[in-house]
């Protein structure tokens, strides 16, 4: 079987994109091949960042490896909090923290216009590629749901009927997002 290192550290991006891929190709993660690095996201795009972690990894282990970033980018906010979503609410602040400062940024205001867009690098024989997947929606007044993970509660896509991503099962969730689109363009690739 086909085995590819996926360069991250978030259980839920793993499990997100194992289900995507299903039986036909085994992702190893970080750990499973023995690098307990956090790799610096140093670049100002995602597209950098994902290059710098796919190109670590494979650099390091002489394996074929994936990485992704992702970005949250609001229109009325000039494109932010984009590359830097993961650290929006500073350093060492979490997902909560994030949520509750987008929501005061966007208090009272109506254009609530967003989209998740997720670069995916592909480092293979030390050939670099890069694909992307975009989804469109709308940033919601409140949280809303269990499901997911990250700003998954205050994200509406246009396409699930005024659903959160995280009241979408993973399956709903995965067939329109932003992860789920870039790596149907992966998986062509490999
Ligand atoms: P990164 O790609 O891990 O750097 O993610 C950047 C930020 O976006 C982090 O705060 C993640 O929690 C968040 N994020 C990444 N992917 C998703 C997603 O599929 N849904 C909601 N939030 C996400």
């Amino acid at each position: 079987m086909n085995v590819i290192v996926f360069a991250t550290n978030n259980a839920h991006k793993l499990e997100e994109v194992r289900r995507m891929v299903g039986d036909g190709m085994e992702i190893k993660s970080m750990a499973e091949i023995g690098c307990t690095d956090d790799i610096p996201e140093t670049a100002d795009t995602l597209e950098g960042n994902a290059e710098l972690k796919a190109r670590y990894i494979s650099e390091r282990y002489g394996v074929d490896c994936f990485a992704d970033d992702t970005g949250l980018e609001v229109d009325v906010l000039g494109g932010a909090p984009g590359v830097y979503s993961a650290r929006y609410a500073g350093p060492g602040h979490d997902s909560a923290a994030n949520m509750a400062k987008l929501l005061r940024e966007l208090d009272g205001v109506d254009n609530r216009r967003a989209r998740f867009r997720t670069v995916i690098a592909l480092c293979r024989g030390g050939r670099l590629t890069t694909v992307e997947g975009v989804v469109e929606g709308v940033i919601a007044r409140e949280p809303a749901g269990n499901g997911g993970f990250g700003y998954d509660p205050v994200f509406i896509p246009d396409e699930a009927g005024g659903l959160s991503f995280a009241r979408m099962t993973a399956d709903a969730k995965n067939a329109i997002s932003h992860r789920g689109r870039a790596m149907a363009r992966l998986l062509e690739i490999l």
